[in-house]
């Protein structure tokens, strides 16, 4: 007889009816004196195992009857399909090999504050609803890269620690870097810029900073980012490039993440409408209008909050662009607008259903002068954008970029309520730790 098959719970269904050994741990478990029912896990999926009496010697029945959650052990049985199980299969148990006890587990089958379970985060997320979270994290990963790739995009990475401070000084991480005064960075935009003159199509994805002050189910202090930037390109053929990427991730995470979505409530039906292209476009101008006739007390020139937002969202029902926002709430860079000096050619796109905004771009400008002028008046160092003017005195051409912040998208997709859930380890004005 060869050895038992060692295999992981996402292949079971390729092996019913024969004996496997699994690395596992406890979730939980229930029985009576002659059966009991553990409630498995091994990282890639979860499923019953079934130790009963007659199967088995009195000593492993002893060990199931006493496995403490979250302890690991290989377990060995026959899998066989169940339509009853959630999760579609069940071991009938043959043997268990304890391999780590685990005592007093923190997080228990009762209900927990949120608080206490982001204290327990390290462990948190062995449970179930993180676990679909971060898979379907993973999956809008690699479909990011994918999709970029097939575009013809290059991967430019931009660096963490800057000196500059493109969207504004209020929210920056300061960092000593030897004698000089350093900040993490904000955004990689300027550097994918100077990426996009060399290499016409590029973007970056790495992690972001911002000492945001306010505590929101949608504001992190660190969070990733993707910053795409295109040479030779307008605003509006920059806008076909986000709704053709959006589309996409929604829609590879609705043909992969079937399972984690259904763990976490999420309609799929819902997201797959959320495919169809063209996504709605209004204008800030109109975005206002529309809100003052249903009694918003806003004024032209404000940045829209929360309610605006999910008012908004409401008359479209799918991903949409508010476009041409005022100039004064916006970055120095973004690119004016031909017959109007109080807006500038920028776009964001908010989600449904009151997730708000996902995506930030622009056209740039592509005035020396222009900017020169644009940084001064912001208050920014022109010797540390120096660099970044050079864009704009050797061969400046038009061009178009956004930038799409991963966990917001995450969030938006997956149904989240709060941020924090789609991030491994977040960071939030009041948390560091773990
Ligand atoms: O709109 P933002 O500030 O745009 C930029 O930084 C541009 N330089 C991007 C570009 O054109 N390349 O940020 C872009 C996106 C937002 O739309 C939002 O999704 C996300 O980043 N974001 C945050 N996500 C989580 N927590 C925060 N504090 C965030 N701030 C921005
Ligand atoms: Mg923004």
């Amino acid at each position: 007889m060869g050895e038992t098959k060692v295999i992981r719970i996402e292949d079971v269904s390729e092996f019913v009816g024969q004996t496997v050994k699994i690395g596992v741990w406890l979730r939980q478990k229930r029985g009576s004196g002659k059966i009991a029912f553990l409630q498995l896990r091994d990282g890639t999926g979860f499923m019953q195992g079934v130790v009963s009496v007659g199967d088995v010697d009195e000593a492993t029945f002893k060990l199931a009857e006493h496995l403490k959650q979250e302890s690991s052990f290989y377990v060995t049985g026959e899998i066989h399909r169940d339509s009853r199980s959630e999760f579609g299969f069940e071991m009938a148990v043959s043997n268990i090999e304890i391999v780590g006890e685990s005592e007093d587990y923190p997080i228990t089958p009762k209900e927990h504050g949120t608080d206490f379970l982001f204290d327990e985060r390290h462990l948190y997320l062995r449970h179930q609803k993180p676990f679909a979270t971060m898979k379907i994290r993973d999956e809008i990963i690699r479909a990011i890269y994918d999709f970029f790739h097939k575009d013809g995009f290059l991967k430019l990475d931009s660096p963490i620690i800057t000196d500059s401070a493109p969207e504004g000084t209020t929210e920056l991480f300061p960092v000593k870097y030897f004698d000089k005064d350093a900040y993490l960075s904000q955004t990689g935009q300027l550097y994918a810029e100077a990426g996009a003159m060399a290499f016409g199509k590029v973007y970056d994805f790495g992690p972001t900073f911002r000492a945001e002050k306010s505590s929101t189910r949608r504001h992190l202090t660190e969070f990733w980012m993707i910053d795409a930037e295109m040479a030779w390109m307008h605003q509006e053929d920059s806008l076909k490039v986000q709704e053709r990427f959006i589309a996409y991730l929604i829609e590879r995470v609705v043909d992969n993440c079937q399972v984690e979505l259904k763990m976490l409530g999420r309609d799929v039906e819902k997201l797959r409408a959320y495919t169809k292209l063209p996504y709605p476009r209004i204008s800030y101008d109109d975005a206002v209008k529309l809100l003052q006739d249903n009694d918003f007390k806003i004024e032209w020139g404000v940045d829209f909050g929360s309610p605006e937002e999910t008012f908004l969202a409401k008359r479209f029902n799918s991903p949409f662009f508010v476009v041409n926002f005022p100039k004064a709430i916006k970055a120095f860079y973004m690119k004016r607008h031909p017959s109007r000096d109080d807006v500038v050619i920028s776009a964001d796109m908010l989600a449904p259903e009151g997730y708000g905004e996902i995506i930030g771009g622009s056209e740039r400008d592509t005035d020396y002068d222009y900017l020169k002028q644009q940084i001064i008046s912001q208050h920014l160092d022109l010797s540390e954008y120096s660099w970044y003017l050079d864009l704009r005195k050797y061969g400046t051409v038009p061009h178009s970029g956004f930038g799409l912040g991963l966990e917001r998208l995450i969030r938006f997709i997956a149904g989240e309520d709060h941020i924090r859930e789609t991030i491994p380890f977040p960071r939030t004005l009041n948390r560091l730790h773990p």
